[in-house]
């Protein structure tokens, strides 16, 4: 049998590695073609040893001395990368916006592209679509809730009324605002549910992950912002939910671990075994839902409200937010502060927002612009 041909991009994240544990698995079906990282060049070597790829991708500044495999750097790499021919599937699982490059060459070559990465459709969706819907490409979405609603909409999407994505709440849902202004960064990467790269993590804490998971939906499933819900579920059983017009709701429920997505991208129609982690029924608690309380995680609001305005905004919500939780991280700002940098970044540009299609280089420019203008802000508060 020929084995499905992968190229791996960001093989060195969470969902870079729960994808090397199923390639791992089913090596007789899959073979790493190509891979990249941004700078861990530590990883690169153990991915090279373990699956012997053709090509390696370095992103960032990391140069390596005696290559040992073809090894390429920077964005112009990815975009070679997702454009070989010998490829079928190309996972993109970097962090940060480099995501778009691969997705729309990919699409172009007729490729399947597994998307993880949020950026590319928050900051770049109405490109990509376009480029999906005039390619012989597949977008197959790996987030686990967008990847539940492909499922359940794929068969009955023109009789739905509105899609549900479900949110664990993240580790302060329970929190008042006095509360969330001590916490640590510590505390914020304490998921209660998911082990993920530490970006999303805190995105999961400020609930502007779920926000940025609302774009990313509408870009998928072609919905306007108000047939878009958002639902807390602190079990993360559920992770999707399809409202249709009749009433009924149709549900997608699975035990939370990003591989079961990710596997079902890879093999798309098909259903393999995943036997890494399995859900039983009769052991589990009691499933809660509730809304979100926009009031104590206002960046969930911010986010349809960019959505809304359109043109660059989303763009800009993402580079602002990307700047905030970078700076948090580094401990230069405090967990309350992220909002305070995304606010006043999207107020200062919201009054120039332009409407309508843009290209990628013109919301490119826009990306640069907000991350400078929310670094002023991170950089007044910390003085
Ligand atoms: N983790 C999850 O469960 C999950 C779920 C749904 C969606 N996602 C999305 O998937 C993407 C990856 O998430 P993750 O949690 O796996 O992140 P992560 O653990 O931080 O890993 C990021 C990967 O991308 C590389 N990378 C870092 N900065 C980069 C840049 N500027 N350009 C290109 N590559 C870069 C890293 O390489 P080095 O190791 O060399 O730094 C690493 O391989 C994000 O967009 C996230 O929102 C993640």
């Amino acid at each position: 049998m020929r084995k499905v041909k992968v190229a791996l991009l960001g093989a060195t994240g969470s969902i870079g590695k729960s994808t090397l544990e199923i390639l791992r698995k089913y090596r007789d079906r899959f073979e790493l073609i190509a891979f990249s990282v941004h700078n861990n060049l530590e990883g690169f070597q153990r991915i090279v040893e373990e699956f012997s790829p053709k090509i390696g991708v370095i992103t960032g500044a990391a140069e390596l001395i005696s290559p040992p495999i073809r090894t390429l750097y920077g964005r112009e790499a990815l975009i070679e990368v997702a454009s070989l021919r010998e490829v079928d599937i190309i996972v993109v699982a970097t962090a940060g916006n480099m995501g778009v490059y691969p997705t729309i060459f990919g699409l172009k070559s007729g490729k399947r592209v597994a998307l993880a990465n949020k950026e590319t459709l928050v900051s770049f969706g109405q490109i990509v679509i376009d480029e999906y819907k005039k390619s012989r490409g597949e977008l197959i979405p790996v987030d686990s809730e967008h990847s539940a609603l492909f499922q359940l909409t794929e068969k009955y999407g023109d009789q739905m009324e509105e899609l549900i994505l479900t949110a664990s709440g993240g580790p302060f849902r329970n929190m008042s605002r006095e509360e969330m202004e001590k916490v640590s960064i510590d505390d914020v990467l304490k998921h209660p549910v998911w082990r993920m790269g530490k970006k999303i993590t805190v995105d999961s804490a400020t609930l502007m992950n779920k926000g940025l998971e609302v774009i990313e939906a509408h870009w998928l499933f072609n919905l306007s912002p108000d047939r878009i819900k958002v639902l807390i579920h602190p079990q993360s059983i559920l992770h999707g939910l399809v409202k249709m017009k009749d009433g009924a709701y149709l549900a997608h429920m699975s035990y939370p671990d990003m591989k079961i997505p990710i596997q079902y991208a890879l093999t798309y129609p098909e259903r393999w075994q995943c036997d890494f982690v399995s859900l039983d029924l009769s052991s589990l608690r009691p499933l809660e839902f509730y809304g979100p309380d926009t009031n104590r995680f206002p960046l969930l609001k911010l986010a349809y409200e960019a959505l809304s305005f359109g043109g660059i905004m989303p763009c800009v919500m993402n580079a602002a937010n990307d700047v905030a939780v970078e700076s948090f991280l580094k401990g230069e700002i405090r967990f309350l502060d992220i909002e305070k940098v995304v606010f006043a970044t999207f107020d200062s540009f919201v009054k120039e927002s332009v409407p309508g299609k843009l290209s990628l280089e013109a919301l490119e420019r826009f990306n640069s612009e907000a991350r400078a203008k929310a670094t002023e802000t991170v950089t007044r508060i910390k003085n």
